[in-house]
C-alpha cells in the first residue's frame, strides 16, 4: 500500500477579516505582508497540488494547515485545489485541520473548515475519527488545533486524550494496524527543538498514548521541516514530519514537497499479532519540487526500532 503524506500548504490571502482586531490576526497580517507571502508563493502551492494529483498512491493523507489565517477566501482556494484530489482518491484522501485552520474563535464558530471540507468534518463534539483501509489498516486522525490569542500551540486536553485512547483501543482490539495522524509533533530532532509558543500542550500525554498503543507511525507537520525519527519513549512508532508542501526554501527538507512510503498491509505482523521489529513502513521517500519544476525523490533511512 503506497501512501502519500503532505501538509502545511498554507494558501493565503492578504485581506482583513471581520475579526481583524483579534491579537493573532494583527500579528499574522503583518507577518504575511512582510515575510510570509514571499516564503509561500501561491504559484508554488498550486503547482504542488497539481503534482500531487498526478502521483501514484493508494492513500493520500493531509496533516493540516491548508490556510494561513482561516479566511473564508483561503478555504475557498484550498477547496478548489483539493477538488482534483478528492475526485481521484475519494475516501482514500484523509484531511485534518491544523492550527492555521482554527486561527480565530470567529473562524471556528463559523465552521469554515467544515463548510469547505465537509468530508473532513467530524460529528459535533468529536475530535477523533477512524477510517478503515482494507482488512488490516486504519487511519486514526485527531484535531488538537484551537485558537490561541497570540501563540501557535495545540492542546491535547483530557477529553481529547480519552477519546483518542478509546479509538486506539478499539482499533487494537480488532487487530488493526494504525497510522495515527495529528497536526503537531510530540518529538523533535536535536537540531530542530520545539519552541514553547509552537508546541502541542500536554504532548507528553500523546507520547503516553502512543507508547501504550504503538501505532505503526505518527504522521504530522506543523514544524516546517521534513524528518523521520523514533522517540525513545515509544520506539515502535515511527514519527514522520511531511514538512511544508507550499514553502520555498534553500534547504531541501523545508522546500515544497511531501513524503511517500510503502505500508505492508499485513506482512509486518508476527504470529502473535505483534508488530515485527522492523515495523511496517518501508521505501520512505522525501519528494520535493526543484526550482526548475522537476520532482526530486530522495530515499530516507528509516531508523531501526532497536538501534544496534
Ligand atoms: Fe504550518
Ligand atoms: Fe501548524
Amino acid at each position: 500500500m503506497r501512501i502519500l503524506h503532505f501538509g502545511d500548504i498554507h494558501f493565503w490571502r492578504l485581506q482583513l477579516a471581520r475579526d481583524f482586531h483579534y491579537p493573532k490576526r494583527v500579528l499574522g497580517i503583518a507577518n504575511l505582508a512582510m515575510r510570509r507571502r514571499h516564503r509561500f508563493p501561491p504559484q508554488l502551492a498550486w503547482e504542488v497540488m497539481e503534482r500531487i494529483a498526478g502521483e501514484d498512491a493508494d492513500m493520500v493523507l493531509f496533516s493540516g494547515d491548508m490556510t494561513t489565517m482561516s479566511l473564508e477566501g483561503e478555504f475557498q482556494d484550498a477547496a478548489r485545489a483539493f477538488a482534483p484530489l478528492y475526485e481521484k482518491w475519494g475516501d482514500r484522501l484523509v484531511v485534518i485541520a491544523g492550527n492555521h485552520d482554527r486561527y480565530s474563535p470567529r473562524s471556528v464558530r463559523l465552521q469554515y473548515f467544515e463548510k469547505y471540507f465537509p468530508r473532513a468534518a467530524m460529528p459535533e463534539g468529536c475530535r477523533v475519527f477512524s477510517r478503515s483501509f482494507g482488512d488490516h489498516v486504519s487511519v486514526v486522525g485527531f484535531d488538537a488545533s484551537r485558537p490561541f490569542m497570540v501563540r501557535s500551540n495545540g492542546l491535547l486536553d483530557t477529553q481529547l486524550e480519552k477519546e483518542l485512547e478509546r479509538e486506539l483501543e478499539a482499533a487494537g482490539e480488532l487487530g488493526r494496524k494504525v497510522l495515527l495522524m495529528g497536526h503537531f509533533p510530540y518529538s523533535y530532532p536535536g537540531d530542530h527543538p520545539g519552541k514553547w509558543h509552537h508546541r502541542l500542550l500536554r504532548d507528553q500525554a500523546l507520547a503516553g498514548i502512543i507508547a501504550r498503543h504503538q501505532p505503526v507511525a505518527y504522521l504530522h507537520g506543523h514544524k516546517h521541516v521534513r524528518w523521520c525519527l523514533r522517540d525513545e519513549r515509544c520506539p515502535r512508532t515511527l514519527c514522520l514530519n511531511c514538512g511544508p508542501a507550499g514553502m520555498s526554501s534553500s534547504s531541501p527538507e523545508s522546500h515544497a514537497g511531501w513524503l511517500t512510503f510503502e505500508l505492508s498491509e499485513d506482512g509486518a505482523l508476527s504470529e502473535d499479532g505483534a508488530l515485527s521489529e522492523d515495523g511496517a513502513v518501508t521505501e520512505l521517500n522525501n519528494v520535493s519540487v526543484s526550482p526548475e519544476g522537476e520532482l526530486l525523490r530522495e530515499a530516507v533511512n528509516i531508523p531501526p526500532v532497536f538501534p544496534g
